[in-house]
């Protein structure tokens, strides 16, 4: 049976228009080959546009946490120190990868549904003295909140001897995440989310001095090498074979993303955002976040007392062909969280709080 098509309002993966599709249908192709090389070499130059860095960009054919295993496993090694503001479902995940590599992973933590205070960081790293790497979850798309402080943060990473790190699988293009400019040594972004792409492919900014690290320090992993990916990158080849049909979409997405320009899709996530809060707040509602720490990319709301998330969210999508998210951890069944990602219009925004209104 062939899937309706929704209106995915999801925190990832997100609506991809008719011509990102059809681009998947293009022919299999040598992935040795002169063509191949150019596919690639269109999609790293347009990426480093929006991760605004003279960097190289390393394009993953997995989803976001392989970007964040290999952002993990190319830097860390047994007995390293890396600091990790630990705030939601994602953030978690990372400390746990800095211990599955050995590290130790200092946590820097708050409850879901707030954000550790810059200070708490300043504290923290200022205790830790010299450290391997700051791992930041800039947006956590498990509680709508997003770190307010990225180039502060990167600042005092980087007097302290550290690289940074930082995911932006959710947020990078609803954001402007200026890399060179802050002092960002690799940024992870995936296909799915505000490039508007199908899922499957996790692109990574990298800096100079990262692409001298891995260079003269083999990490314990194969498929996730950085050094392998860059020097395979020279001649326009990855060093496994690629997801093709998912490097086609993501083409095509990030032409489409230019073509808009990325300021442009930056105001339109801040403008429908604000209208999401809005209209969330006029129908009685209570997102998760705080004003100031609030996403704009993920909206969480908690659920009037007594709302059944199931019943809630079935009923969305079967009377209005609309799909949200529900919450994790400790919030779920108590929250919903709706994606503002990628292609989102003010037209999907007041669809959806429409459909809200009447289903809450
Ligand atoms: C902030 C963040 N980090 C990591 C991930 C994991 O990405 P993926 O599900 O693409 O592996 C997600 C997915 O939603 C995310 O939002």
């Amino acid at each position: 049976m062939s899937a309706q098509k929704k209106l995915i309002m999801l925190p990832g993966p997100t609506n991809v228009s008719e011509r990102v599709m059809r681009a998947m249908q293009k022919p299999i192709i040598n992935h040795r080959g002169k063509d191949f090389a150019s596919l690639l070499r269109g999609i790293q130059e347009k990426s480093k546009h929006i991760f605004q860095t003279e960097g190289e960009v390393v394009v993953l054919s997995s989803s976001g946490t392989g970007g964040m295993e290999a952002a993990v496993w190319n830097l860390i090694r047994p007995g390293d120190v890396a600091v990790v503001p630990v705030f939601g479902e994602f953030s978690q995940r990372l400390a746990e990868t800095v211990e599955l590599a050995g590290g130790t992973a200092v946590r820097v933590v708050s409850d879901f549904g707030s954000a550790p205070s810059f200070d708490d960081l300043e504290g923290a790293v200022m205790k830790q003295g010299k450290f391997k790497a700051l791992y930041l979850v800039h947006n956590e798309t498990s509680t709508g909140v997003a770190l307010q402080y990225v180039q502060d943060a990167a600042r005092i990473a980087r007097d302290h001897g550290a690289f940074v790190v930082v995911d932006a699988i959710s947020s990078l293009g609803g954001y402007s995440i200026p890399c060179d400019k802050w002092g960002v040594d690799v940024c992870v972004v995936g296909s799915q989310k505000c490039i508007a792409a199908p899922p499957g492919v996790a692109l990574l900014s990298v800096s100079k001095r990262i692409e001298e690290f891995v260079k003269g320090s083999p990490p314990k992993t194969r498929y996730f090498d950085l050094a392998r990916y860059l020097e395979y990158g020279t001649r326009g080849e990855t060093p496994f074979t690629p997801a093709l049909p998912i490097f086609y979409a993501l083409d095509e997405a990030l032409t489409e993303l230019a073509e808009e320009g990325l300021a442009t899709r930056v105001k339109r996530h801040l403008e429908c955002a604000a209208a999401l809060y809005d209209g969330v707040e006029k129908l009685g509602l209570k997102p998760v976040a705080d004003s100031k720490i609030r996403s704009r990319t993920v909206v969480a709301v908690a659920y009037p007392e007594g709302t059944d998330d199931g019943e809630f969210r079935k009923k969305l999508d079967s009377d209005h062909g609309i799909v949200v998210a529900g919450g994790f951890g400790p919030f779920k069944g108590k929250v919903f969280r709706v994606g503002c990602m990628g292609l989102v219009t003010e037209d999907m925004v007041k669809r959806t709080l429409a459909a809200v209104s009447e289903c809450i």
